[in-house]
C-alpha cells in the first residue's frame, strides 16, 4: 500500500481536538463538563443577518457566485475599511473565502516559496505555523513574556529576520494571549517591514473584540502595498459556521489568491455571502453589546484565576487569557489533563502555542460558568 503524503505526515491536527475529545467522552458519560476550549463567542448570530438568509434562499440564491465573492459583499467589505479602519480598498482588493483561515491558507499558497522565512510572534494561534509549514516555508518564532502582557519588543523581532525571510504574521488582538499591540508598535513592525522588504499578513480577525476603547489601527494604514489583512463575520457577528473570511491585499496578491481559490473551492457559500453584507451594513448594536459582556467576563475571569494561585495577566482583546497553571503542574498538558479530570473544565494546554507552562481558557461563556470553573479550578489540589 502506498504511504500517505509527506505533506500530511506533516501537519499536526489541532491541539483543541484531543481536549475536546476527551469533554466529549465524559459529556457522554453524563458528566457536567464546563467547556472553556472553545474559540467561538457563545452568542447566536444576530436575527437580522439569519433574516438575510433566510430572504436568499426565498429568491434562489442558491448559485455559483464569482470566485473572488460576490461583487455586493465586496463593496461592503470596501466600505468597512473605509468606515472603521479608514483604508481605501477597490473591489479587486478584496476576496471573500470560506472563514478566515482560507484567507490566511491562500496567502500562504500565494506569497510563500519552500525555504522561505516567516516570522510569527509567540504565543500564536496555532495554525499559522502549520499553514507556513504546508508550503515548505519555515516558521521563526519571536517569543514574549507574560510579565511583558506578551507585548512584541521590536528589536527582537529585528533579530529575527535574515535574508530568507519573507513574511511576518501580526495577529492583533492575539489569540490565544489576547494581547493588543499598540499604534506604535504596528508602525515600528511595518517600518522593518520597509526596511527589510517583507510581507506582513495582519490577522485582524478580533479587532472588534478590544477592551481599550475603539478599534486598534490596522497594518495596512502604515503602508497597504506590503500587508494583507485577513478578517471576517465569524468572531465579530457570531459567525463561525457561516464559513465567511476575507482578505484585503494589493490586487496582484489577490489575483494570485484568486487563482487558487478558483481551483479549490469555487468560492465561499452564497447564501453566507447574502447574510454578511447584513452583517457588515447594520452591525454596531451587535459588536457593542458583545464587546460589552465580553469585557465583565474577562474581568471575573482575571480576578477569578489570580484569586486561586494561578497567575493570569490581564489582556485587551479577544477572549481568551492563558493561565500559569504551575501550581497543578508544571507540565501544561499534564495541568490541563487534571483540570479536565478533577475540576471537569476543558482547557487547551499551551504547547502548541509556545505558551508552556500555560494553559487557553476561553471566556465565550456565562459569568455563571465562569465563576463555577474557577471555584472548582481553584479546589484542584487545594
Ligand atoms: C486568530 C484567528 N484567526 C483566524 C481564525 C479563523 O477564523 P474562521 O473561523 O473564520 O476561519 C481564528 C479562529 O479561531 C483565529 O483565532
Amino acid at each position: 500500500m502506498k504511504a500517505l503524503s509527506l505533506a500530511t505526515t506533516k501537519l499536526k491536527p489541532s491541539s483543541t481536538v484531543a481536549v475536546s475529545a476527551r469533554a466529549m467522552e465524559l459529556k457522554r458519560a453524563g458528566v457536567d463538563i464546563i467547556s472553556m476550549s472553545v474559540g467561538e463567542p457563545d452568542f447566536d448570530t444576530p436575527e437580522h443577518i439569519k433574516e438575510a438568509a433566510r430572504e436568499a434562499l426565498k429568491l434562489g440564491k442558491t448559485k455559483y457566485t464569482p470566485s473572488l465573492g460576490m461583487p455586493e459583499l465586496r463593496e461592503a467589505i470596501c466600505a468597512k475599511f473605509k468606515r472603521e479602519n479608514n483604508l481605501e480598498y477597490a473591489i479587486n482588493q478584496i476576496q471573500v473565502t470560506s472563514g478566515g483561515k482560507q484567507a490566511l491558507y491562500n496567502a500562504c499558497f500565494a506569497l510563500i516559496n519552500p525555504g522561505d522565512e516567516v516570522i510569527i510572534p509567540a504565543p500564536f494561534w496555532v495554525t499559522y505555523p502549520e499553514q507556513v509549514q504546508m508550503f515548505g516555508g519555515v516558521p521563526v518564532f519571536v517569543d514574549t513574556k507574560a510579565e511583558d502582557g506578551y507585548q512584541l519588543d521590536l528589536s527582537a523581532l529585528e533579530a529575527a529576520i535574515t535574508p530568507r525571510s519573507t513574511m511576518i504574521i501580526l495577529n492583533s488582538p492575539s489569540n490565544p494571549s489576547g494581547v493588543v499591540y499598540s499604534d506604535q508598535t504596528i508602525e515600528g513592525i511595518m517600518e522593518l517591514a520597509e526596511k527589510h522588504d517583507l510581507w506582513v499578513m495582519s490577522d485582524e480577525m478580533y479587532e472588534h473584540i478590544t477592551y481599550t476603547g475603539g478599534l486598534p489601527v490596522s497594518a495596512a494604514k502604515f503602508n497597504p502595498e506590503r500587508v494583507i489583512t485577513i478578517n471576517g463575520a465569524s468572531k465579530a457577528y457570531s459567525m463561525t459556521g457561516w464559513r465567511i473570511g476575507f482578505a484585503a491585499a494589493p490586487a496582484h496578491v489577490i489575483k494570485a489568491m484568486d487563482a487558487i481559490q478558483g481551483q479549490t473551492t469555487s468560492s465561499a457559500n452564497s447564501i453566507a455571502q447574502w447574510a454578511s453584507i447584513a452583517a457588515l451594513n447594520d452591525s454596531y448594536s451587535y459588536i457593542e453589546q458583545a464587546r460589552a459582556a465580553f469585557l465583565e467576563r474577562r474581568n471575573a475571569i482575571v480576578a477569578g484565576l489570580n484569586s486561586v494561585g494561578c497567575p493570569t495577566p490581564t489582556p485587551d482583546g479577544a477572549f481568551y487569557v492563558l493561565a500559569d497553571t504551575s501550581r497543578i503542574h508544571s507540565d501544561e498538558n499534564e495541568a490541563a489533563r487534571i483540570i479536565l479530570e478533577q475540576a471537569k473544565v476543558a482547557v487547551v494546554p499551551g504547547t502548541d502555542f509556545r505558551a508552556f507552562g500555560k494553559v487557553r481558557l476561553s471566556y465565550a461563556c456565562s459569568l455563571e460558568q465562569i465563576a463555577e470553573a474557577v471555584r472548582r479550578i481553584g479546589a484542584v489540589g487545594a
